[in-house]
């Protein structure tokens, strides 16, 4: 850790708390963070020159591992030609195609740089298009860091025990109506009372930045019905679960089709990219063809486009999802033995390629639930684990992802380390 710490002491002269991101830190798990040199499939090493199994795959966008040499060779081929043009460019109109291929209910996508953004502007085209103000979004479900969603938060607002957050003025949130994530009488009340003034609810479909909770079986189909019945629009982030629950999203997967879907992660391979999309009534808003404004210096640049388009054309062709979802299974279902062997009580919902491991009997519903889970074996597991080589994400409140390269034998070594480093608790 030598060299991680001398870098973390001289970030923190430069940059607040020394990282990019606040969840880098390592604030939640009691220790200095890690500074990365390099990452290849299922491993990544510290500056250090330590090795880990990476479950972070960069939050989630790498589902093809590290540095996928396929991906590498097709972004060098294009990085030769110049890396941005603030310009149209073919790979735009393919990676458009291939997610609409995905994600047959959109007709129009919108190419931004971040999740954060992508959310931002669906909102506001949300709004645009029925007329109206509010917004329902659900806690502990994170859509990225603009002023309308910064109320309770996942992820790194939670870590922080921060909620909201200063700076955010009231004037904004008094349009973003809270409620408990699988609450559908909850959202029913709502829309009775005040649903003329509903212009959209936001939802991830299935929840990943308070840990992985699953929805409930009526929660999102209720969703779609009570937006309906109230002329609202229904949002669903999928910046997580999109191309990783399967080739499509959860929508796709449970066929509710939302009015407008928004995508990041593995659409960018690992680049910084995001996207909005949906109807052809609601996409044409946005301009130019419509007045809602929207742009970007950076958006749909070639190298971003790139990866995404190869990733995307990677994982339809090889379909690697029922082989990484058993993969998941053996690991998740072998975990759990040993947990219980050692009698603590944990749950670990999963979907397809991510997982959490909550400390509770039961696995939570929403997110008083989760903050009820036990932290305090999580940071300790943590913390173990980090020593032993493989990376958790540095906080109880966030998802662990698979790649193609996290296969039954990394696994399996995996488990090995856990069952003596919990035995010897
Ligand atoms: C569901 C969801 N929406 C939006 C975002 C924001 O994306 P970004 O960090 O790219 O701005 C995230 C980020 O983790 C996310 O998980």
């Amino acid at each position: 850790m030598e060299k991680s710490k001398e870098l973390y002491a001289r970030a923190k002269e430069v940059m607040p708390g020394g990282v990019s991101s606040p969840v880098r830190a390592f604030k939640a798990v009691e220790l200095p963070p890690i500074f990365v040199e390099r990452g290849e499939g299922a491993y990544i090493y510290d500056v250090d020159g330590k090795k880990y199994v990476d479950f972070v795959l960069s939050w989630g966008p790498l589902i093809l591992g590290h540095a996928h040499p396929e991906v590498v060779k097709e972004v060098k081929r294009v990085c030769e030609r110049g890396f941005s043009y603030g310009m149209s460019t073919e790979k735009e109109v393919l990676l458009a195609e291939k997610i609409k291929k995905a994600f047959p209910f959109v007709d129009g996508i919108r190419f931004v740089n971040s999740g954060t953004e992508a959310t931002m502007s669906a909102l506001r085209v949300a709004r645009a298009f029925t007329k109206r103000n509010k917004v329902i979004k659900f806690e502990g479900c994170y859509h990225g860091h603009s002023d309308s969603f910064l109320v309770k938060a996942g992820s790194g607002g939670l870590t922080f025990g921060v909620p909201s957050s200063p700076g955010v003025p009231e004037s904004v949130t008094k349009d973003t109506v809270l409620l408990p994530y699988n609450d559908i009488e909850g959202v029913k009340e709502i829309f009775k009372k005040q649903g003329e003034e509903i212009a959209c609810v936001i939802v991830e479909p299935i929840a990943g930045n308070m840990g992985v909770v699953l929805p409930e079986n009526e929660f999102l189909q209720g969703l779609r019905e009570v937006t309906q019945k109230y002329g609202a629009l229904l949002i669903f982030d999928e910046v997580i679960t999109g191309f990783r629950v399967e080739f499509g999203g959860v929508s796709t997967r449970k066929r509710i089709i939302p009015d407008l879907i928004t995508l990041g992660k593995v659409i960018g391979g690992g680049f910084p990219v995001g996207a909005y999309g949906g109807r052809k009534e609601i996409m044409e808003l946005v301009s130019p063809e419509g007045p809602v404004y929207q742009a970007g210096t950076l958006s749909g640049n070639p190298i971003a486009m790139t990866a995404g388009l190869k990733t995307l054309e990677i994982l339809e062709k090889e379909n690697p999802y029922s082989y990484i979802k058993e993969n998941l299974e053996f690991f998740t279902q072998n975990l759990k033995d040993i947990f219980y062997k050692n009698g603590i009580p944990v749950s670990i919902p999963r979907s397809t390629t991510f997982f959490s491991i909550f400390f509770s009997e039961k696995p939570p519903r929403n997110l008083n639930e989760v903050q009820e889970t036990d932290k305090k074996i999580f940071i300790r597991l943590f913390k173990k684990a980090l020593e032993k080589g493989i990376l958790l994400p540095p906080s109880p409140f966030e998802a662990m992802f698979l790649s193609v390269f996290h296969d039954k034998n990394v696994l399996s070594q995996i488990l090995e380390i856990f069952e003596n480093i919990i035995l010897k608790e």
